[in-house]
């Protein structure tokens, strides 16, 4: 079996070495290849989308490209469904207890309280930043340049919680709950305007989250190789920030053994 890993030429992916390793040990040969390099991808029996962080400005093309590879984990579909944070919306309309959000259609009105603003495709915290009372002209202003870009833009409320309890991440592998993993918050105080990567470590997801995790998935009735649910603090229980079913960081060196699960799942994926 021939897989390939797609990834980007301008970040390494540092899972993928070991994820390599790991699936070389089942007799599967996997190379990392950037999803815009001139290649033939139908040589390939799987491509694996992995690290493609530079598809957020260039989104358009990156899903014709996932639209032209023949065997895609996750599928072209999933991917386009899945880029877009509108699904929240979606997601929320079947019930699941989603991080209030308003998508910014017409004038922008800033809410009351702290708040935050991102636009609908991103990725690692780009162009978001919290806000709060007497922020408006940079908040403001914050939209507009997103809108001018053709950018779509929502706005949730601060769910401070994540200062005490972190953000938590639930891997599934395969279909397969694998593991938790914990990131720190990213919009706190200085960093509030602009978010870098923080503390990330393991975490047992509570039976609350582990439940909000599996109803994310049982409404979403896809074929998922790999995903990854986010969940902050609510008032009331776990609330889902994001899922990630395109390109997730999926925290694999936080847990025994999820590597090799991992890879596994890849050597028994039939597209
Ligand atoms: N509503 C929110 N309340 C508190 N923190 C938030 C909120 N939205 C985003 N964040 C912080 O910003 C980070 C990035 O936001 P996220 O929605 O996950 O977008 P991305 O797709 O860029 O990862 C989160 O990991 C979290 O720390
Ligand atoms: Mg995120």
């Amino acid at each position: 079996m021939q897989v390939a890993l797609a990834g980007c030429s301008t970040i390494d992916d540092p899972d993928e070495p070991a994820l390599v390793a790991a699936l070389d040990r089942l007799g599967v040969r996997a190379t990392g290849v950037p999803w815009d390099a001139d290649v033939d991808w139908s040589a390939y029996d799987l491509v694996v989308v992995r690290s493609t962080w530079d598809y957020v400005e260039r989104l358009p093309e990156f899903l014709a490209w996932a639209d032209s590879v023949p065997r895609l984990a996750n599928p072209a579909a999933v991917l386009r469904w899945n880029t877009d944070k509108h699904y929240l919306a979606e997601l929320a309309a079947a019930g699941v207890p989603v991080v209030p959000t308003t998508y910014v259609e017409g004038e922008f009105v800033p809410p009351p309280g702290e708040y935050v603003v991102k636009p609908t495709v991103s990725a690692a915290a780009m162009d978001t930043a919290r806000y709060g009372p007497g922020d408006d002209a940079a908040a403001t202003a914050h939209v507009e340049r997103l809108r001018a870009a053709g950018r779509g833009v929502l706005v949730q409320p601060y769910l401070r919680a994540v200062e005490e309890h972190d953000e938590t991440s639930l891997l599934f592998l395969g279909g397969v709950f694998s593991h938790g993993a914990m990131k720190g918050p990213v919009l706190v105080g200085d960093r509030a305007l602009t978010p870098v990567e923080t503390v990330i470590g393991p975490r047992d997801p509570s039976a609350a989250e582990r439940a909000v995790a599996e109803q994310v998935l049982s409404v979403v009735r896809e074929p998922l190789l790999y995903a990854r649910v986010d969940l902050l603090p609510g008032p009331d229980g776990p609330l889902l920030l994001e899922l990630e079913l395109t390109e997730p960081f999926l925290f694999l060196d936080m847990a025994e053994g999820a590597k090799d699960r991992f890879a596994s799942a890849i050597a028994g994926w039939r597209p």
